[in-house]
């Protein structure tokens, strides 16, 4: 297992500083965060390193596992974000004297890097979660196309509590599984959701004891590994695309895909029972 390098940039970050490791080993890299002391609160520093690593990715890995060191996969935001000096080398998450809508903005989408690379088709990412996932932490685990979950996790929307939005790319995620009205429901009372019924209302694909976290994940990424990998990109873009499409459009983007498959199983000529 290697620790991954990443980028060679002038700004490149230290993720051990910012309280991330990121090993890959073969076709799998795990990012673990890596602060349990601190229940693994995330900060900017946090979102740029998982944008850096999504951005040095080495080129032969299909599944990106995150997972979070201690009792909690991710307490959120580093609640020193909201003091006056905010995170020592970060400043503050704003403040009102001198706000400035255009360079929020611009922060709050560089954070939103860090979380969107993990749709990317070409690899498959997994949220393993155990304890509490909170606010930036349950963001974290929607960014994943997969949750596995310890039967002790508690998933939270806690931003609209605090007076704030989930503005981590996790609302539509969100939606998409859930359906509009049990998303408005658990965003808007901020409660917790278990395992249990985060399995059941379509926000873990598995719910296993905690002590089975670990394998329950490796069962399923050696499942994942399984099929070839171009078909399960190809694959993975075709059931992304499908909600924005109709039956028809939906028919005719799996007719290309399967073109360039079998172009490329079989040579240059598609079979005439294909064609
Ligand atoms: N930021 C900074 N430090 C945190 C933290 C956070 N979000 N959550 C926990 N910690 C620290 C605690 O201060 C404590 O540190 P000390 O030992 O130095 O006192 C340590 O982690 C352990 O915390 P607890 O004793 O509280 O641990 P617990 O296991 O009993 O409880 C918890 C875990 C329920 C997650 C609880 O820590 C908690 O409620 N944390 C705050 C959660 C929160 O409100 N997060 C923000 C959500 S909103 C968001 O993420 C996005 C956004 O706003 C835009």
């Amino acid at each position: 297992m290697a620790e991954v390098a990443l980028g060679g940039s002038a700004e490149e970050i230290s993720l051990e500083e910012v309280g991330l490791r990121c090993e890959v080993d073969g076709e799998i890299a795990t990012i673990t965060l890596d602060r349990p002391e601190k229940r693994n609160a995330q900060t900017f520093a946090t979102w740029s390193a998982l944008a850096q690593i999504g951005d040095g990715l080495p080129q032969q890995v299909r599944i990106v596992v995150i997972r979070g060191e201690g009792p909690s996969f991710s307490a959120g935001i580093d609640l020193r974000m909201f003091t006056p000096e905010g995170v020592p080398g970060q400043g503050p998450f704003a403040t009102s004297a001198t706000f400035d809508e255009a360079a929020f903005a611009e922060r709050v989408a560089r954070a939103q890097r860090g979380f969107l690379w993990l749709r990317r088709p070409d690899i498959v990412s997994v949220a393993a979660v155990q304890g509490h996932a909170v606010g930036a932490g349950f963001q974290l685990a929607l960014a994943c196309d997969l949750r596995v979950l310890a039967d002790d996790a508690k998933l939270c929307m806690k931003e609209p509590a605090l007076g704030l939005v989930p503005d981590l790319t996790g609302t539509k995620p969100l939606v998409d599984l859930v359906g509009l009205s049990r998303a408005i429901e658990i965003c808007l009372t901020a409660r917790v959701v278990g395992a249990r019924e985060a399995a059941r209302i379509g926000l873990a694909e598995l719910v296993v004891a905690p002590e089975e976290l670990t394998q329950a994940v490796r069962d399923l990424t050696d499942a994942l590994l399984a099929t070839d990998r171009d078909a399960a990109t190809a694959t993975k873009r075709l059931l992304q695309d499908a909600s924005g499409r109709t039956l028809e459009e939906q028919g005719a983007a799996e007719a290309r895909e399967q073109a360039k498959r079998v172009k490329a199983l079989f040579g240059q000529a598609v079979p005439p029972d294909r064609a």
